[in-house]
């Protein structure tokens, strides 16, 4: 009788857990929407338009300019790719006259070049922008039809559709992918439409089925739209903070950096931020004009490496200095190193903030050494010591923090000791 519940109970939890097996690490890639938009007037900005150009043009630059090589390979569409209506057999295709060549055509571009491609569709009976939703009915048709074009991910929006229909609509939607014959990967905007937060959103169930979610509101060009991002993800982090982990992710939304509204420092700012909350790296930009700047920051090799480090452990705000407006973000990594961010909310001057890592709460003592993410000057210091970043206005200091010598025998050996919140 024993054996026979946890026969069941094995079963039941089986049928729950992801068995994709993708993205132990946060995905990395290209996705259209803050930047381009639902621009489908291919007329009069042929460059711009949500077209089978422009995604041939994005691999190819993430194929030609270094982007693939960090780990950068997906090529995501979003909204705004299909025909007003579904073809005579009930199926989505894609607009002829953007897309001449159709999906599977772009799939095969696309992968010729060693990236992936993404598609976007909505659970509902619109998408966002008004294309054609995928209704209950047509959940599985859908799953099949991107399988059988080579799509690699799955971004599934929830506009216009109710509490009971994303319930149903988005685990089925898993089951349907899961028994394609292609891998592909799942993000879920459930969460979004639900303020993000339980009882009506359940963690468990999300990291059993999507692959990555939306927790909060669309990211617009803007440092007010990142901070308010920022916001919700360090306000709520008790919650969502321990529901990450590797093939299931809380995504803050796409990466502006290379755009017009964040200035040199925010976008640095973005950019470690993202990756202290082992966050997705979505850039939405214009890969084919990017300035040097943006590409210095999106392709830092010890910043991706962090984002990609294989605990897979999203980080939290450890401390918020009010007078000061200075707060310190911690990531525990492998191998027992951390990144630790300096973020200063100050809009005057640079800062010059002194602290100790004792006073962030390491307690082991020890030899460290901080390699600046940014600079990449190293520096050595033990636990006791004090130390000053100087740390710009909207801007970050990043360290990659590691030990190199126990100073006195450890109580208790462990990988988690380095590290000052329990893991
Ligand atoms: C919603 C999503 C965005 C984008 C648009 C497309 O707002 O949250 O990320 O996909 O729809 O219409």
């Amino acid at each position: 009788m024993k054996l026979a519940v946890s026969v069941i109970l094995a079963l039941a939890t089986s049928s729950l857990a992801l068995e994709n097996g993708l993205m132990r690490t946060p995905p990395m890639g290209w996705l259209a929407w803050e930047r381009f938009r639902c621009n489908v007037d291919c007329k009069n900005d042929p460059h711009n338009c949500i077209s089978e150009k422009l995604f041939m043009e994005m691999a190819d630059s993430l194929a030609a300019d270094g982007w693939r090589e960090l780990g950068y390979v997906y090529v995501n569409m979003d909204d705004c790719w299909m025909a007003k209506e579904r073809n005579a057999e009930g199926q989505l295709i894609p607009d002829p006259e953007r897309f001449p060549r159709g999906i599977k055509a772009l799939a095969d571009y696309v992968h010729s070049r060693g990236l992936k491609l993404g598609i976007y569709a909505d659970l509902g009976n619109y998408t966002c922008s008004g294309y054609p939703g995928t209704t209950l009915d047509h959940i599985e048709q859908d799953a099949l039809t991107f399988a059988q074009w080579g799509v690699d991910m799955l971004k599934f929006d929830g506009c216009y559709s109710d509490t009971s229909t994303q319930a149903k609509g988005y685990p089925r939607m898993a089951q349907a992918l899961n028994a394609s014959s292609h891998p592909i990967a799942y993000s879920c905007s459930w969460p979004a439409y639900h303020g993000g937060l339980p009882p009506e959103v359940n963690y468990t169930l999300l990291a059993g089925i999507c692959n990555l979610w939306r927790n909060y509101d669309d990211i617009q060009d803007s440092w007010d739209s990142v901070l308010s991002i920022v916001d919700w993800f360090t306000a709520n982090q008790e919650v969502i903070q321990s529901v990450a982990g590797p093939g299931h992710w809380n995504d803050p939304d796409m990466l502006i950096i290379g755009n017009f509204g964040l200035s040199y420092e925010q976008s640095q700012s973005q950019m470690a931020l993202w990756t202290v909350l082992a966050a997705p790296l979505f850039i939405s930009t214009d890969l084919r004009t990017i300035s040097e700047k943006a590409w210095e920051i999106l392709k830092n090799k010890l910043m991706i490496k962090i984002n990609q480090d294989p605990l897979g452990i999203q980080g939290r705000r450890i401390l918020q200095e009010n007078s000061s407006h200075i707060e310190v973000f911690l990531r525990p990594l492998s191998h027992s190193a951390s990144a630790v961010v300096f973020f200063s909310r100050r809009t005057d001057v640079p800062y010059r903030y002194t602290t100790s890592l004792a006073q962030l709460n390491f307690t082991q003592n020890a030899l460290y050494e901080a390699q600046d993410v940014y600079t990449g000057k190293i520096r050595s210091l033990k636990t006791s010591d004090n130390f000053t970043v100087v740390i710009n206005p909207t801007g970050v200091v990043m360290w990659y923090l590691y030990p190199t010598m126990h100073l006195e025998q450890p109580k208790q050996q462990s990988d988690t000791n380095f590290h000052p919140f329990a893991l």
